[in-house]
Parts: C-alpha cells; structure tokens; sequence
C-alpha cells in the first residue's frame, strides 16, 4: 500500500519504518523543515538503537520518502497515520493543536477513500471536532481509526516489530480490513474495537504501568521506615504471575514524555467525564515526591541536614545518568532534571555525565561542568549519584571510582549494585527502600 506517516518523531519515524520494511511506500511528513531536511540526509534527530539502518536501508530501496508536502503523499495514501506530539497543557488536559493541525492539513488533500488513522495518545471526547475539520475540507468519503502506539523509547524498534497487541479503533469493516492487512504479518494479540475503547485502552495501559510504579514506590518508603529490603519485597510479589515483576523497580519516579502527561491528561479527561479518578492522583503525588525524597537522602549523605539554605555549597556532586531512561538520548521530563535543578538551588557544585544524552543536557543546562566517562566525572567528588541505569554504569570498575572519589559515597536512585559488595569495597552507599 501507500501510506502517509505524519510527524517524524518517535513515534512517526518508527512507524515509517516498520511499514517501509514491511514492502509499503511510505511518505514521512513533518512540518519542520529542518527535520526533513536532515532526515534526508541521513541525520536521525534522535537517539533510538536500530533506527537509522532501518530508515536509511528503506530510503535506499526507495520504499521511504521523507517531505513537507501533505500534497505529495496524501492525495495517494490509502491510510495516513497521524503521529504528532500531544503535550500537556498547564491544566493537565492534553494539548490538541499539533494533531487538530495536521487533520486539517491531511483533510485538504484527500482525494480516494481513505483511513485517517490517529496513532498520537489522545483524549475521549474529541471525535466530532475530528470529523468536522476534515467535513470541512474534504467531499470525499475518509474513516477515522485510532490505533495507539505501545512502544517504548530505547527499544522501540523491537517493540514495534513484535507488539504483544494492535488496537485497531474503527467500527468500519472496510478500514479494519486496511489495518489488518497492513500489519498481517505482525505478532501479536488483535484488539478491534470502537475508537473511544481504543482510546481508553491507551491511557489506561499508560496509567497503570505508572500505578506499578508509584506502588513499587510506596512500598519502598515503607520499607525505609520498617528495615525492610524492598528489593526482596517486590520479588515476592512478582513472582506471583497474577501480579508480574516488570515495572515494579522503585526510585526516583517515573519520567519521559509519556506517562506524566497521560497520568494527568486521564486525570482531566474522567474528570470531564464526572469521575473524579482519585487513585490516580495519589499515584502522581507519589511520584512527584520521590524526588523531594531523593534530595533529603543526597543531603543526608553528605551530611548536610542543617536547614540553611544554601546547604550544599562547596559539595561536589557527579550525576550519573542524564536521560530519564537508559538507550535513550531523551530528556523530556527526565526526573534528572528536578534532581539537578534541586542540588543547584541548594548551592551544589555539580558535575553531569551520560552515555548519550549530554548534548540533550547542554541544552537545558548550558552553564554547568560535563564529564567525558564514569571516571572522569568521580574525580574530587564528595558523592556520586545515580540517576539513570546504564548499563554502563552497572559494569563500571568500583574500586577505581572510589579512589578516584574524595568521600566514597554513593546515592542511587536505581538500585543498581548489590549492598553487601558496596559495603565491602568501604563505600556509605544510599539506596531506595533498601
Ligand atoms: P515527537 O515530539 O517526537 O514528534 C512529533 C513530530 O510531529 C515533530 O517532529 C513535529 O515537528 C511534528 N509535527 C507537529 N505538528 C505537525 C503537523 N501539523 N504536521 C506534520 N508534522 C507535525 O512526538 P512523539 O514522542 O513521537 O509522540 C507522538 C504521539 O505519540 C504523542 O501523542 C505521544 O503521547 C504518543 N506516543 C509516544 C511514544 C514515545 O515513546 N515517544 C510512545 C507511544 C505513544
Ligand atoms: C512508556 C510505555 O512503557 C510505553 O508502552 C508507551 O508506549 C510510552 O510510554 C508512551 O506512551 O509514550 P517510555 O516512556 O518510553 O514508554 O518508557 P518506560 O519504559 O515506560 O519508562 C517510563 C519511566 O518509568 C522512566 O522514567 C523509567 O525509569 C520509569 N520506570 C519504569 C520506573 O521508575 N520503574 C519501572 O519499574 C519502570
């Protein structure tokens, strides 16, 4: 088939790709023309294993074109598959303008029939609007399908091409048949339903592995008051298959551009639909205190406890771990940030490092001092904290750092090393609900 794939973010570059590898010629479009412009050079604006061989491989082959032009592609498209950001607004609720814009801009160049099929994460209760704007444009026959994307950042690609489900949101017989013959040979469960369900299905999977967390969380602090080893905790719980071990990991909370703003957005959207959804209140309170949490532990640590403020100053802190996830060079809602804005205001004399995301960093924080490795980053430090689990830093030599450390003290907020071998190689080592 022919499809257009709007916005080449994460979400539309990965799309792109897996239906050009799947034999589609796929136009991408962006309205930045920066972006296609690299793109076409062969310049991913991202960080994400895998993608540029993908991409690259299927421009080659001519399956994958990379344009401004809703007119090039859509007139041709039997589906078009929107994939623009939908960032929060102050109020939570989520801001609808990229993907009200590029409807419009899809709308005016309709030509056959065609699925206009909405992969961004976005609210209930805005189908009509959808339909008015392309009615307004259009006078041939389209079909509206949500189908949500579930992929995760740092393994996106193996996630796209084997996706444990496809939601395909259309009452349509003929649209569903479109979407079910584009992903055939794809893994995974078919999930068709109404558009509003596969709406829901969205936020919902979203907000619950954010409930998992903040319940990992809440156990961890828990566990800090009654001596208990939440690590051990977690791993009775998880082994019961009802339950499940993944997204259990307890820390500094979760971040990222997805499940804060689906957190509050869901809250917004029950909220207009007269629910008020107090559990998941209390699940984005409890991530947003992980970090005041973290800030009392760093300053504890290091023994500054006094409540003068400054009271990290002169303290030399390393981050470690930028990216508010490790194989990703993304920092949009990193829990780093507030970690690094915190020690800052408290007067801290920091030092950041991360395997990839230091560009990203340089961005938000121009003014402040970069590390080229592990090592070069623990040299002079009064402690090391770390923010993201890179794998690079689990493998790290620890008997090096701590030479090269002033005071061996470690905060980590991801529990990545073992507390008995930490105590042994003689560092104060602080953790999360352990
Ligand atoms: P992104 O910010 O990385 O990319 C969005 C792209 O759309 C940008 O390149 C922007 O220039 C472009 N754009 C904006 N308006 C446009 C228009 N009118 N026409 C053409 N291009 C336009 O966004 P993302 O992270 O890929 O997220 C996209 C959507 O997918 C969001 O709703 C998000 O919640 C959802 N989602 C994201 C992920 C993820 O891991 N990032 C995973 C699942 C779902
Ligand atoms: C998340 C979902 O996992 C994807 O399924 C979804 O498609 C995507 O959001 C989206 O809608 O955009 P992503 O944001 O890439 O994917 O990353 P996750 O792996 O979910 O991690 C999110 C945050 O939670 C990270 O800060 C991570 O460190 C944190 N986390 C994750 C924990 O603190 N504990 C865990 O056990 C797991």
């Amino acid at each position: 088939m022919t499809i257009s794939v709007i916005g080449a973010g994460y979400v539309g570059l990965v799309t792109a790709a897996l239906f050009a590898e799947l034999g589609n010629d796929v136009y991408c479009i962006d309205t930045s023309k920066e972006r296609i412009e690299s793109l076409k050079r062969g310049k991913i604006p991202f960080f994400e294993t895998g993608l540029y061989e993908y991409l690259s491989k299927n421009a080659k082959e001519k399956r994958l074109i990379f344009t401004t032009s809703y007119s090039q592609s859509v007139p041709k498209s039997q589906a078009v598959f929107i994939c623009v950001g939908t960032p929060p607004s102050k109020n939570g609720e989520a801001d609808l303008t990229y993907l009200f814009s590029a409807v419009e801009e899809t709308a005016k160049n309709l030509k056959d029939y065609t699925v206009v099929v909405i992969k961004s994460t976005f609210p209930i209760g805005f189908e009509d609007d959808l339909e008015r704007i392309v009615k307004k444009h259009a006078r041939v026959d389209f079909e509206f399908a949500a189908s949500p994307e579930f992929l995760r950042e740092g393994t996106a690609l193996t996630d796209a091409f084997h996706p444990d489900r496809i939601v395909i949101g259309t009452t349509s017989k003929r649209a569903q048949k479109i979407l079910l013959e584009l992903h055939a040979v794809l893994p995974g469960e078919r999930i068709i339903c109404d558009m509003r369900s596969a709406q829901l299905i969205k936020y919902a999977s979203n907000a619950f592995l954010a409930t998992k967390i903040s319940y990992a969380n809440a156990l961890a602090t828990i566990c800090e008051k009654t001596g208990a080893d939440v690590q051990k905790v977690l791993l009775g719980i998880g082994t019961d298959k009802r339950i499940g071990s993944s997204f259990l990991q307890p820390g500094i909370g979760y971040g990222g551009s997805c499940l804060p703003k689906d957190v509050l957005a869901f809250i917004a959207q029950a909220n207009s639909f007269d629910y008020n959804f107090d559990l998941l209140r209390s699940v984005d309170a409890i991530n947003n205190s992980q970090i005041d949490k973290f800030i009392t532990k760093i300053r504890t640590a290091v023994g500054a406890t006094d409540n003068i403020t400054p009271n990290l100053e002169k303290i030399k802190i390393a981050i470690l771990g930028l990216a508010f996830k490790p194989n990703t060079d993304d920092m949009r809602d990193a829990p780093s940030i507030k970690i690094i804005q915190s020690l800052l205001n408290l007067g801290a004399d920091l030092t950041l490092y991360d395997p990839k995301a230091i560009d990203t960093a340089r961005k938000i924080f121009p003014k402040q001092k970069y590390a080229k490795d592990v090592y070069d980053a623990a040299k002079g430090q009064d402690a090391l904290v770390i923010v993201t689990e890179w794998p690079e830093f689990l493998g790290m030599d620890l008997q090096k750092i701590k030479n090269s450390l002033k005071r061996a003290i470690i905060i980590d907020g991801r529990n990545i090393y073992d507390t008995i071998k930490m105590k042994e190689i003689g560092f104060s080592y602080f953790t999360v609900g352990r």
